[in-house]
Protein backbone atom coordinates (compact mmCIF):
# COMPACT_ATOMS: atom_id res chain seq x y z
CA UNK A 1 0.00 0.00 0.00
CA UNK A 2 1.07 3.38 -1.08
CA UNK A 3 0.08 6.79 0.36
CA UNK A 4 -1.01 10.28 -1.18
CA UNK A 5 -0.77 13.57 0.99
CA UNK A 6 -2.75 16.27 -0.59
CA UNK A 7 -0.51 19.30 0.61
CA UNK A 8 -1.49 21.65 -2.36
CA UNK A 9 -4.19 23.62 -2.54
CA UNK A 10 -4.92 28.00 -1.93
CA UNK A 11 -6.30 27.67 1.57
CA UNK A 12 -8.27 31.09 0.98
CA UNK A 13 -10.16 30.47 4.15
CA UNK A 14 -6.66 30.59 6.57
CA UNK A 15 -5.56 33.95 4.72
CA UNK A 16 -3.37 35.90 5.62
CA UNK A 17 -1.52 33.35 7.19
CA UNK A 18 -1.90 31.44 4.10
CA UNK A 19 -0.18 34.65 1.89
CA UNK A 20 3.20 33.45 3.46
CA UNK A 21 2.44 29.64 4.51
CA UNK A 22 1.46 26.41 3.20
CA UNK A 23 -2.08 25.22 5.62
CA UNK A 24 -0.37 22.03 6.03
CA UNK A 25 2.54 23.93 7.72
CA UNK A 26 0.46 26.33 10.10
CA UNK A 27 1.05 24.69 13.55
CA UNK A 28 -0.92 23.40 16.07
CA UNK A 29 0.43 23.14 19.53
CA UNK A 30 3.90 24.09 17.43
CA UNK A 31 4.07 21.35 15.23
CA UNK A 32 2.89 21.54 11.63
CA UNK A 33 -0.51 19.90 10.99
CA UNK A 34 1.34 18.19 8.17
CA UNK A 35 3.68 16.72 10.69
CA UNK A 36 1.08 14.57 12.14
CA UNK A 37 -0.28 13.12 9.28
CA UNK A 38 2.87 11.74 8.31
CA UNK A 39 3.22 10.19 11.63
CA UNK A 40 -0.13 8.86 11.18
CA UNK A 41 1.74 7.15 8.08
CA UNK A 42 4.88 5.78 9.22
CA UNK A 43 2.93 4.20 12.64
CA UNK A 44 0.90 2.30 9.66
CA UNK A 45 4.12 1.01 8.47
CA UNK A 46 3.52 2.68 4.72
CA UNK A 47 7.16 3.59 3.00
CA UNK A 48 5.88 5.31 -0.22
CA UNK A 49 4.53 8.08 0.10
CA UNK A 50 4.08 10.76 -2.55
CA UNK A 51 2.96 14.47 -1.36
CA UNK A 52 0.82 16.96 -3.69
CA UNK A 53 2.53 20.06 -3.79
CA UNK A 54 1.66 23.78 -5.62
CA UNK A 55 3.64 26.18 -7.31
CA UNK A 56 3.02 28.82 -4.33
CA UNK A 57 4.20 26.84 -1.26
CA UNK A 58 5.63 23.50 -2.95
CA UNK A 59 9.32 24.80 -1.96
CA UNK A 60 8.39 24.95 1.83
CA UNK A 61 6.52 22.22 1.85
CA UNK A 62 9.23 19.96 0.30
CA UNK A 63 11.96 21.81 3.11
CA UNK A 64 9.57 20.66 5.49
CA UNK A 65 9.33 17.15 4.74
CA UNK A 66 12.72 17.04 3.10
CA UNK A 67 13.39 13.74 2.04
CA UNK A 68 11.05 11.82 4.64
CA UNK A 69 14.83 10.82 6.31
CA UNK A 70 13.16 11.99 10.01
CA UNK A 71 10.63 9.36 9.77
CA UNK A 72 12.26 6.80 7.58
CA UNK A 73 9.79 7.26 4.62
CA UNK A 74 10.87 7.61 0.20
CA UNK A 75 8.43 10.47 -0.99
CA UNK A 76 8.08 11.62 -4.03
CA UNK A 77 6.84 14.93 -4.90
CA UNK A 78 4.28 15.33 -7.56
CA UNK A 79 3.64 19.18 -8.57
CA UNK A 80 -0.45 20.02 -9.58
CA UNK A 81 0.21 23.28 -11.49
CA UNK A 82 -3.90 24.56 -10.18
CA UNK A 83 -5.85 22.92 -7.51
CA UNK A 84 -8.08 21.09 -9.51
CA UNK A 85 -9.83 19.35 -7.36
CA UNK A 86 -8.98 16.06 -4.97
CA UNK A 87 -10.06 13.61 -8.35
CA UNK A 88 -7.80 15.62 -10.52
CA UNK A 89 -4.69 14.79 -7.40
CA UNK A 90 -5.41 11.36 -8.19
CA UNK A 91 -4.77 11.68 -11.54
CA UNK A 92 -1.91 13.32 -11.79
CA UNK A 93 -0.06 10.77 -9.60
CA UNK A 94 -1.06 7.52 -11.57
CA UNK A 95 2.61 7.21 -12.71
CA UNK A 96 3.65 7.44 -8.56
CA UNK A 97 0.46 5.04 -7.72
CA UNK A 98 0.72 3.22 -10.35
CA UNK A 99 -1.87 0.00 -9.74
CA UNK A 100 -1.41 -0.05 -6.23
CA UNK A 101 -3.89 0.28 -3.61
CA UNK A 102 -3.39 3.67 -1.39
CA UNK A 103 -4.83 6.14 1.53
CA UNK A 104 -5.17 9.10 0.56
CA UNK A 105 -5.22 11.60 3.28
CA UNK A 106 -5.87 15.51 3.34
CA UNK A 107 -2.43 17.28 4.47
CA UNK A 108 -4.81 20.14 6.71
CA UNK A 109 -6.84 17.11 8.44
CA UNK A 110 -6.04 16.09 11.71
CA UNK A 111 -7.61 12.36 13.28
CA UNK A 112 -7.61 11.81 17.25
CA UNK A 113 -6.11 7.77 16.18
CA UNK A 114 -3.83 6.53 13.40
CA UNK A 115 -4.93 4.63 10.66
CA UNK A 116 -3.15 1.72 10.85
CA UNK A 117 -6.40 -0.16 11.96
CA UNK A 118 -8.42 0.71 9.38
CA UNK A 119 -5.24 -0.22 6.86
CA UNK A 120 -5.81 -3.80 8.02
CA UNK A 121 -9.50 -3.73 7.82
CA UNK A 122 -9.07 -2.62 3.98
CA UNK A 123 -6.32 -5.57 3.61
CA UNK A 124 -8.20 -7.87 5.31
CA UNK A 125 -12.39 -7.75 3.45
CA UNK A 126 -10.15 -6.08 0.32
CA UNK A 127 -13.38 -3.31 -0.48
CA UNK A 128 -13.06 -1.25 -3.76
CA UNK A 129 -13.17 1.80 -0.75
CA UNK A 130 -13.14 2.43 2.73
CA UNK A 131 -14.44 5.77 3.37
CA UNK A 132 -13.68 7.67 6.53
CA UNK A 133 -16.56 9.14 8.53
CA UNK A 134 -17.62 11.12 11.38
CA UNK A 135 -21.17 11.84 12.83
CA UNK A 136 -21.45 15.77 12.90
CA UNK A 137 -23.65 18.56 13.93
CA UNK A 138 -24.09 20.09 10.50
CA UNK A 139 -23.96 17.75 7.83
CA UNK A 140 -25.21 20.69 5.71
CA UNK A 141 -21.68 21.67 5.53
CA UNK A 142 -19.96 18.90 4.05
CA UNK A 143 -20.15 15.50 1.75
CA UNK A 144 -22.67 13.33 3.17
CA UNK A 145 -23.23 9.65 3.26
CA UNK A 146 -25.98 7.35 3.17
CA UNK A 147 -25.43 3.73 4.31
CA UNK A 148 -27.20 0.91 4.66
CA UNK A 149 -27.65 -1.49 7.74
CA UNK A 150 -24.24 -3.11 7.02
CA UNK A 151 -22.28 0.36 6.56
CA UNK A 152 -21.94 -0.09 3.16
CA UNK A 153 -22.09 3.22 1.31
CA UNK A 154 -25.03 4.07 -0.52
CA UNK A 155 -24.98 7.15 -2.12
CA UNK A 156 -23.00 10.08 -1.32
CA UNK A 157 -24.59 13.78 -1.50
CA UNK A 158 -22.11 17.33 -1.21
CA UNK A 159 -23.06 20.22 0.91
CA UNK A 160 -27.02 18.75 1.07
CA UNK A 161 -29.91 20.88 1.18
CA UNK A 162 -31.84 18.05 2.89
CA UNK A 163 -28.93 15.82 4.64
CA UNK A 164 -30.00 12.17 4.45
CA UNK A 165 -27.89 11.08 7.88
CA UNK A 166 -25.52 13.06 9.70
CA UNK A 167 -22.19 11.47 8.87
CA UNK A 168 -19.76 13.17 7.29
CA UNK A 169 -16.89 12.90 4.87
CA UNK A 170 -13.46 12.90 6.63
CA UNK A 171 -10.60 13.61 4.42
CA UNK A 172 -9.10 9.81 4.41
CA UNK A 173 -10.19 7.64 1.72
CA UNK A 174 -8.57 4.11 0.81
CA UNK A 175 -8.88 3.38 -2.79
CA UNK A 176 -7.95 0.05 -4.98
CA UNK A 177 -7.06 0.69 -8.07
CA UNK A 178 -10.20 0.55 -10.06
CA UNK A 179 -10.42 4.23 -8.65
CA UNK A 180 -8.91 5.75 -11.42
CA UNK A 181 -11.85 4.13 -14.27
CA UNK A 182 -14.23 5.89 -12.02
CA UNK A 183 -12.60 9.32 -11.80
CA UNK A 184 -12.10 9.08 -15.84
CA UNK A 185 -15.92 8.32 -16.15
CA UNK A 186 -16.63 12.05 -13.95
CA UNK A 187 -16.72 16.10 -15.41
CA UNK A 188 -15.86 18.91 -13.35
CA UNK A 189 -18.72 20.39 -10.65
CA UNK A 190 -20.17 23.76 -10.71
CA UNK A 191 -17.08 24.86 -8.78
CA UNK A 192 -14.76 23.85 -11.60
CA UNK A 193 -13.10 20.64 -9.80
CA UNK A 194 -12.86 17.38 -10.45
CA UNK A 195 -14.74 15.85 -7.23
CA UNK A 196 -13.40 12.74 -5.17
CA UNK A 197 -17.31 12.39 -3.84
CA UNK A 198 -18.11 12.11 -7.34
CA UNK A 199 -15.70 9.38 -8.37
CA UNK A 200 -16.14 7.49 -5.43
CA UNK A 201 -20.53 7.79 -6.36
CA UNK A 202 -19.25 6.75 -9.40
CA UNK A 203 -17.75 3.55 -8.11
CA UNK A 204 -21.07 2.25 -6.68
CA UNK A 205 -22.79 3.32 -9.41
CA UNK A 206 -20.15 0.90 -11.14
CA UNK A 207 -21.41 -1.79 -8.69
CA UNK A 208 -18.45 -2.03 -6.90
CA UNK A 209 -18.27 -2.60 -2.70
CA UNK A 210 -17.64 0.75 -1.52
CA UNK A 211 -17.31 0.35 2.62
CA UNK A 212 -17.06 2.86 5.41
CA UNK A 213 -15.79 3.28 8.85
CA UNK A 214 -17.08 5.72 11.21
CA UNK A 215 -14.41 7.34 13.82
CA UNK A 216 -15.15 7.18 17.42
CA UNK A 217 -12.16 10.06 18.03
CA UNK A 218 -12.22 13.20 16.66
CA UNK A 219 -11.52 14.83 13.65
CA UNK A 220 -10.32 18.39 12.93
CA UNK A 221 -10.61 19.88 9.74
CA UNK A 222 -8.34 23.11 10.15
CA UNK A 223 -9.62 25.23 7.33
CA UNK A 224 -10.44 28.41 9.16
CA UNK A 225 -8.93 30.44 12.23
CA UNK A 226 -11.84 29.13 14.32
CA UNK A 227 -11.09 25.47 13.74
CA UNK A 228 -7.49 25.94 14.09
CA UNK A 229 -7.94 27.36 17.48
CA UNK A 230 -9.98 24.39 18.06
CA UNK A 231 -7.07 21.97 16.78
CA UNK A 232 -4.99 23.83 19.12
CA UNK A 233 -7.59 23.15 22.18
CA UNK A 234 -7.83 19.22 21.59
CA UNK A 235 -4.28 18.82 20.65
CA UNK A 236 -2.83 20.53 23.98
CA UNK A 237 -5.60 18.68 26.23
CA UNK A 238 -4.86 15.31 24.58
CA UNK A 239 -0.78 15.33 23.99
CA UNK A 240 0.70 17.96 26.04
CA UNK A 241 3.30 16.33 29.07
CA UNK A 242 4.88 18.51 32.15
CA UNK A 243 8.28 19.33 30.18
CA UNK A 244 10.50 21.94 31.50
CA UNK A 245 14.17 22.76 29.49
CA UNK A 246 13.61 26.39 29.48
CA UNK A 247 14.67 28.79 32.49
CA UNK A 248 11.92 29.83 35.06
CA UNK A 249 12.91 32.31 37.38
CA UNK A 250 11.89 31.87 41.48
CA UNK A 251 9.07 34.56 40.90
CA UNK A 252 7.23 32.31 38.20
CA UNK A 253 4.61 29.57 38.85
CA UNK A 254 4.02 27.27 36.04
CA UNK A 255 0.32 25.39 37.13
CA UNK A 256 -0.23 21.77 35.19
CA UNK A 257 1.17 20.20 32.03
CA UNK A 258 3.35 22.87 30.19
CA UNK A 259 6.04 22.09 27.84
CA UNK A 260 8.80 25.12 28.06
CA UNK A 261 11.55 24.39 25.43
CA UNK A 262 14.89 24.60 25.84
CA UNK A 263 16.55 28.26 25.53
CA UNK A 264 13.07 29.78 26.60
CA UNK A 265 12.67 32.01 29.61
CA UNK A 266 9.99 32.64 32.02
CA UNK A 267 10.44 35.76 34.29
CA UNK A 268 8.02 36.93 36.64
CA UNK A 269 4.86 35.07 35.13
CA UNK A 270 2.14 32.78 35.54
CA UNK A 271 1.53 29.59 32.93
CA UNK A 272 -1.25 27.51 33.40
CA UNK A 273 -1.65 24.44 31.37
CA UNK A 274 -2.20 23.28 29.11
CA UNK A 275 0.65 25.23 27.23
CA UNK A 276 3.36 25.42 25.18
CA UNK A 277 6.16 27.35 24.76
CA UNK A 278 8.64 27.28 21.83
CA UNK A 279 12.32 27.60 21.95
CA UNK A 280 14.25 30.71 22.65
CA UNK A 281 10.68 32.45 23.60
CA UNK A 282 10.61 35.50 26.60
CA UNK A 283 7.89 35.49 29.20
CA UNK A 284 7.91 38.30 31.53
CA UNK A 285 5.20 39.64 33.56
CA UNK A 286 2.32 37.75 32.16
CA UNK A 287 -0.20 35.70 32.31
CA UNK A 288 -0.37 32.37 30.17
CA UNK A 289 -3.67 30.58 30.22
CA UNK A 290 -5.06 27.72 28.94
CA UNK A 291 -4.67 26.02 25.71
CA UNK A 292 -2.54 28.61 24.44
CA UNK A 293 0.83 27.76 21.85
CA UNK A 294 3.21 30.52 21.82
CA UNK A 295 6.43 29.24 19.30
CA UNK A 296 9.80 29.88 18.95
CA UNK A 297 11.87 33.37 19.52
CA UNK A 298 8.65 35.26 20.82
CA UNK A 299 8.69 38.25 23.06
CA UNK A 300 5.62 38.20 25.78
CA UNK A 301 5.92 41.01 28.39
CA UNK A 302 3.33 42.54 30.40
CA UNK A 303 0.33 40.69 29.14
CA UNK A 304 -2.55 38.28 29.44
CA UNK A 305 -2.52 35.50 27.22
CA UNK A 306 -5.58 32.64 27.00
CA UNK A 307 -6.83 30.16 24.71
CA UNK A 308 -4.33 31.80 21.53
CA UNK A 309 -1.87 30.46 19.43
CA UNK A 310 0.66 33.14 18.63
CA UNK A 311 3.47 31.89 15.92
CA UNK A 312 7.47 32.25 15.71
CA UNK A 313 9.01 35.68 16.61
CA UNK A 314 6.37 37.62 17.47
CA UNK A 315 6.46 40.42 19.83
CA UNK A 316 3.55 41.39 22.47
CA UNK A 317 4.01 44.42 24.83
CA UNK A 318 1.73 45.47 27.47
CA UNK A 319 -2.04 43.44 26.34
CA UNK A 320 -4.52 43.32 28.83
CA UNK A 321 -6.31 40.36 27.72
CA UNK A 322 -5.78 38.01 24.39
CA UNK A 323 -8.50 35.86 24.25
CA UNK A 324 -9.51 33.14 21.42
CA UNK A 325 -6.83 34.98 18.88
CA UNK A 326 -4.39 33.82 16.11
CA UNK A 327 -1.14 35.69 16.16
CA UNK A 328 1.02 35.46 12.64
CA UNK A 329 4.64 35.16 12.53
CA UNK A 330 6.59 38.15 12.90
CA UNK A 331 3.85 40.10 14.05
CA UNK A 332 4.26 43.03 17.06
CA UNK A 333 1.35 44.04 19.26
CA UNK A 334 1.70 46.25 21.06
CA UNK A 335 -0.22 48.76 23.95
CA UNK A 336 1.77 52.13 23.77
CA UNK A 337 1.39 54.09 27.11
CA UNK A 338 -0.20 57.72 25.97
CA UNK A 339 -3.91 59.02 26.89
CA UNK A 340 -3.88 59.28 23.38
CA UNK A 341 -6.66 56.66 22.58
CA UNK A 342 -6.45 56.66 18.68
CA UNK A 343 -5.77 52.97 17.84
CA UNK A 344 -2.54 52.45 14.75
CA UNK A 345 -2.14 49.48 12.77
CA UNK A 346 -0.11 48.21 9.94
CA UNK A 347 -2.59 45.17 9.02
CA UNK A 348 -2.10 42.66 6.61
CA UNK A 349 -4.45 41.64 3.68
CA UNK A 350 -7.65 39.91 4.78
CA UNK A 351 -7.09 40.09 8.49
CA UNK A 352 -9.52 40.38 10.98
CA UNK A 353 -9.28 42.82 14.07
CA UNK A 354 -11.65 43.21 16.66
CA UNK A 355 -11.20 46.16 18.88
P1 LIG B 1 -9.62 22.39 0.50
O1 LIG B 1 -9.67 22.77 1.94
O2 LIG B 1 -10.87 21.94 -0.12
O3 LIG B 1 -9.04 23.56 -0.39
P2 LIG B 1 -7.98 24.70 -0.12
O4 LIG B 1 -6.75 24.24 0.59
O5 LIG B 1 -7.73 25.33 -1.45
O6 LIG B 1 -8.65 25.68 0.94
P3 LIG B 1 -9.64 26.93 0.84
O7 LIG B 1 -11.01 26.37 0.66
O8 LIG B 1 -9.45 27.63 2.18
O9 LIG B 1 -9.17 27.80 -0.30
O10 LIG B 1 -8.52 21.24 0.29
C1 LIG B 1 -8.35 20.16 1.16
C2 LIG B 1 -6.91 19.73 1.14
O11 LIG B 1 -6.53 19.19 -0.13
C3 LIG B 1 -5.90 20.83 1.42
O12 LIG B 1 -4.85 20.27 2.19
C4 LIG B 1 -5.41 21.24 0.05
C5 LIG B 1 -5.49 19.95 -0.74
N1 LIG B 1 -5.83 20.10 -2.17
C6 LIG B 1 -4.89 19.76 -3.14
O13 LIG B 1 -3.76 19.36 -2.82
N2 LIG B 1 -5.25 19.84 -4.46
C7 LIG B 1 -6.49 20.27 -4.86
O14 LIG B 1 -6.76 20.31 -6.06
C8 LIG B 1 -7.45 20.62 -3.83
C9 LIG B 1 -8.82 21.08 -4.20
C10 LIG B 1 -7.08 20.53 -2.51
Amino acid sequence: MKALILSGGKGTRLRPLTYTTAKQLVPVANKPILGYVIDHIRDAGIKEVGVIISPETGEEVKRYIDAGKRWGIRVTFIPQSEPLGLAHAVIISRDFLKDDSFIMYLGDNLLSHGVSDSIKKFRKESPQALIFLKEVDNPKQFGVAKLDRKGNILHLVEKPKRPPSNLALVGVYIFSREIHAAISRIKPSFRGELEITDAIQELINMGHDVRSEILDGWWLDTGKKDDLLQANTVVLDEYIKRNVKGSVDCNSQITGRVTIERGASVRCSTIRGPVIIGKGTEIANSFIGPFTSIGDGVTVRNSVIEHSVVLNNAFLSGIERLEDSLVGKNTRVIRKDTHHKALRLMVGDDSTIEV
